[in-house]
Order: structure tokens, then C-alpha cells, then sequence
């Protein structure tokens, strides 16, 4: 008989966590204002909000915690993040910041100006927001294909190449700082990008004349996908695929609270000293000393330790398949899904699970409430709501998908834990009849409204 699939670590430490009852969740999330950002986590059984900062670091991490080296300028922690950037992603020059946003910060401060556009692939909330504050555009270019729940592709992260060559046609090379390449696309479902399609869009920014800028998070899981989906990658190791990723780019900004597995970190690397050194001064402006950029030497340590394990294949694959395992158990309740699972999460179609609720009351948000009511887990929408407002014309916009991000902690939750969701769904699903009405906003910022919206349910 085949052997059953296990996790390739044991637990050493364990938190404990709370259990609930549904009146005290609908109290809680109703004082919360609909919002389940605005949650405390004693409130949330399984926490799904994001697979961000979340993980459980291994005693390899714990323990070069204590090696840290807490010096202003010069420390060892540093250099020897330093090298592993340089061997395991290829890159000379490298800066750290505290996490991915702020590398976003410092690089766009750089090189982004007003009226410039930056194509790409579902550029992350964030990204956007640092691109759309200095009024300039995102654009995205990610395949048709990532737009229907129920196809399955295998890369469908990908960058529309076609569209793509127009955009870099059409506008001066000026006006284009540099393309965007989110690997794994988190916006379309944590779905991977194929080694082909990296390669076709760095051949497309050299003939044009524009950088390559890979958005990293989730680039090992990218890299598992290459070796487990794509013709003539299957022998070859992650840490080779990963080398292979990255020799097509110019520069990485870093959320290193994704795949290197840490709790708060990040960092930007570049090919070009030039580029380096224009990055240098808003580090300092924005972080901290370029030998540290806003991480203690503990956190650099930690983090350098991260890239390590995450770009080993028996980490990938344990990952991976509870992403997967989540999956499989909705297909047994029919609940549909952005297919195939994605790297960090699976992405719940709200549109099709609550087919009642009116797209101006917030399908998705809707659907995570239910769920929060359901059993204290906490999902992220992804949809209106995250979407923002047309930033000229102020009106609301409705991207093609309604999604619930239910975000897995990398080696956090067990899949009984996943079995507790899968279960919850089905349930929310059940009465999806009677879910007819959403939730209208009270309160929203102008820009990435979703993490402080306030919400009452609509009459
Ligand atoms: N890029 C991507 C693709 C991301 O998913 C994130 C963060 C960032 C950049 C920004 O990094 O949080 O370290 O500042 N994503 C988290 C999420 C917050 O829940 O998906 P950060």
C-alpha cells in the first residue's frame, strides 16, 4: 500500500487558541463595524486574514535569532543576509527594509514619477497604492484566463503577453519606469507564473528598453509550481529554478513575511549599482541605515535562514498540499473555487457561492462575515471593497471577481484545522438562499479603504 502523504517537520512549540460562540461573534463583529480587519485576534479561532508574518519560524530561525548582531552600521547580520541574497537570488546589490511595502516605498520614491505607468500582472493593493499616490498608473495586464474561477490553468498568473507588447508600444519609454512581475500572482488566487512567461516579458522590457521589477512574496511557491508543472523543470532543484527566476530580472522588492517565513522583514536587490545607490538615501530617509533598513540584526538573521528553507523542495511540497488539501475538501461540498488552489491561499468565488447578494453590498465581504459568524475564522476580501474608487472619477469599482482569501500561515494550522473550514463553508453554503442582502459603507479612507472600512448591514 502507498504510504499517506505527512508534514515534513514535527511541532516544538504550540499557542493556543480560542473557541467561540456565534453570539458572542455576532457582538464582536457587529462592534468590529462588519470590518474583519477590525477583529481582535482572541476573537478568531483559525486565522486566515493572511499567510503575512504568520508562519511559524523553525528552531533553525529561533535559534540565529540569537547570533544577531545588533550594530548601527556594519553588523554580521547584515552581511550575511547580504550573501544569502547573492546566492540563493542571484542579486549583487541589496537593501533591507522592515517589510515589502517599504522596499516598494524606497524603490518607487526612485524611480516612479508623476503620469508614469507600470504594467503587470494584479499589481498587490499596496503596490498599487504606492504607484496611484504618486498619481501615477497600475496597470494590469495578468491573462484573460485568471478572470474564470472554474478554468484550469496552470500558469494563471501570467502576464497577457500581447497586451503587454501594446502598453510598451504605445507609451513613451520614459513614461514607463518599469514592468511589475508578482510571483506567485496574489491578486488572481495566488496562482504561479510559468519560467516562459518571466522569460517572453523580460525579452519584452530588453527590446523596449524598460526594467523588470519582480515583486518576490511568494517567489519559492512560483518556483515549486515551475518545477512541478512546466515541461524541463522537473529534475532540476528549487534553489536552481529560483537562480534561473531571477536572472531575467533588474531588481526585487521583498515581503520576506511571505516566503522567508519571518514575522516582519523585507528587503529591495538590484543588478545595477546605479539603481542601488539611487534607492540609498530614501532608505535612510525612510528605515534606517542602509546596514539595516528598519530590521534588527536578530531579524536579518531570522530572515536569512528563511530563504534557506523555503527554497527546499520537502518544505514546498508539506505547504503546498494543504493549500491543496483545503481545496479538494470544498470540491467535495461543490463550493467553487479560483481552480487549480493557489501557493498561500484558496480564493472562495463569493459571486458564485452567494448569487443573491447584490455586487453594491460587497459580495465577498459579505461572505467573510458569514463565515467569521459561521466559526471565528477570519478570511480577507478580495473584491469591491479592496478594489478602492476609480481614482478620478471616484466611483466605486467592481472588479470581475468577488473573492474570500482564506491565506494559510505557512507550518501553522493542521489540516484538521482545514477540515473546520471546509465544514464552515458548507454550512454558509447551505443557506446561501437565505443570504440575500450585504453591507453598505459608513466610513471608508480615500485610498486601500479596506483595512479601516466601517460597514452596517443593509436594510
Ligand atoms: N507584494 C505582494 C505580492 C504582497 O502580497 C504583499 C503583502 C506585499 C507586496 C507587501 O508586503 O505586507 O510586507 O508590506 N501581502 C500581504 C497579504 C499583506 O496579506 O497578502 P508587506
Amino acid at each position: 500500500m502507498e504510504l499517506p502523504f505527512a508534514e515534513s517537520y514535527r511541532i516544538k512549540a504550540v499557542e493556543a487558541i480560542k473557541r467561540s460562540t456565534r453570539i458572542e461573534r455576532e457582538q464582536w463583529i457587529k462592534e468590529a463595524n462588519y470590518n474583519l480587519f477590525a477583529l481582535k485576534s482572541d476573537y478568531v479561532f483559525i486565522d486566515l486574514l493572511t499567510d503575512s508574518g504568520t508562519g511559524a519560524m523553525s528552531d533553525r530561525q529561533w535559534s540565529a535569532m540569537m547570533l544577531g548582531d545588533e550594530s548601527y552600521a556594519g553588523a554580521r547580520s547584515y552581511y550575511n543576509l547580504k550573501d544569502t541574497v547573492k546566492e540563493i537570488l542571484g542579486f549583487n546589490y541589496f537593501l533591507p527594509a522592515h517589510q515589502g511595502r517599504a522596499a516598494e516605498n524606497i524603490l518607487f520614491s526612485a524611480i516612479i514619477r508623476k503620469g508614469n505607468i507600470l504594467p503587470g500582472n494584479s499589481h498587490f493593493d499596496t503596490t498599487k497604492g504606492h504607484i496611484e499616490f504618486r498619481q501615477a498608473v497600475a496597470l494590469d495586464c495578468t491573462i484573460e484566463e485568471a478572470n474564470h474561477t472554474q478554468l484550469e490553468v496552470p500558469f494563471k498568473g501570467n502576464v497577457d503577453v500581447v497586451k503587454l507588447e501594446k502598453v510598451l508600444k504605445h507609451y513613451p519609454r520614459e513614461k514607463i519606469p518599469a514592468v511589475v512581475l508578482t510571483v506567485t500572482n496574489n491578486t488572481a488566487g495566488g496562482q504561479p507564473v510559468s519560467m516562459e512567461n518571466i522569460k517572453a516579458v523580460a525579452a519584452l522590457c530588453n527590446k523596449y528598453g524598460v526594467l523588470l521589477l519582480i515583486d518576490a512574496a511568494r517567489f519559492a511557491e512560483n518556483a515549486y509550481f515551475i518545477k512541478t508543472r512546466e515541461p524541463g523543470y522537473a529534475d532540476k532543484s528549487i534553489k536552481e529554478i529560483v537562480r534561473e527566476m531571477f536572472s531575467y530580472a533588474d531588481m526585487m522588492t521583498m515581503s520576506a513575511k511571505k516566503d522567508a517565513i519571518v514575522n516582519i522583514g523585507g528587503f529591495m536587490a538590484f543588478r545595477s549599482e546605479e539603481l542601488w545607490k539611487s534607492c540609498k538615501k530614501f532608505c535612510i530617509m525612510n528605515e534606517g541605515f542602509i546596514t539595516y533598513g528598519g530590521m534588527s540584526g536578530r531579524d536579518m538573521n531570522a530572515l536569512a535562514v528563511g530563504l534557506d528553507e523555503s527554497t527546499e523542495f520537502d518544505y514546498l511540497e508539506t505547504r503546498i498540499r494543504q493549500v491543496e488539501y483545503l481545496g479538494l475538501r470544498l470540491d467535495e461540498y461543490s463550493i467553487p473555487y479560483q481552480r487549480p488552489a493557489g501557493g498561500h491561499a484558496i480564493f472562495v468565488d463569493a459571486k458564485q457561492v452567494l448569487p443573491n447578494v447584490p455586487r453594491e453590498e460587497f459580495i465577498a465581504q459579505t461572505l467573510g462575515i458569514e463565515l467569521y459568524m459561521e466559526a471565528g475564522i477570519r478570511g480577507v476580501e478580495v473584491g469591491a471593497l479592496l478594489a478602492d474608487r476609480d481614482p478620478t472619477t471616484r466611483e466605486n469599482r467592481y472588479p470581475a471577481l468577488e473573492l474570500l482569501r482564506l491565506a494559510i500561515p505557512r507550518r501553522t494550522y493542521t489540516n484538521n484545522h482545514m477540515d473546520v473550514v471546509a465544514v464552515a463553508l458548507k454550512n454558509v453554503y447551505d443557506r446561501r438562499d437565505k443570504i440575500t442582502k450585504g453591507y453598505s459603507i459608513t466610513y471608508e479612507e480615500p485610498i486601500m479603504r479596506h483595512f479601516t472600512v466601517e460597514l452596517e448591514r443593509s436594510e
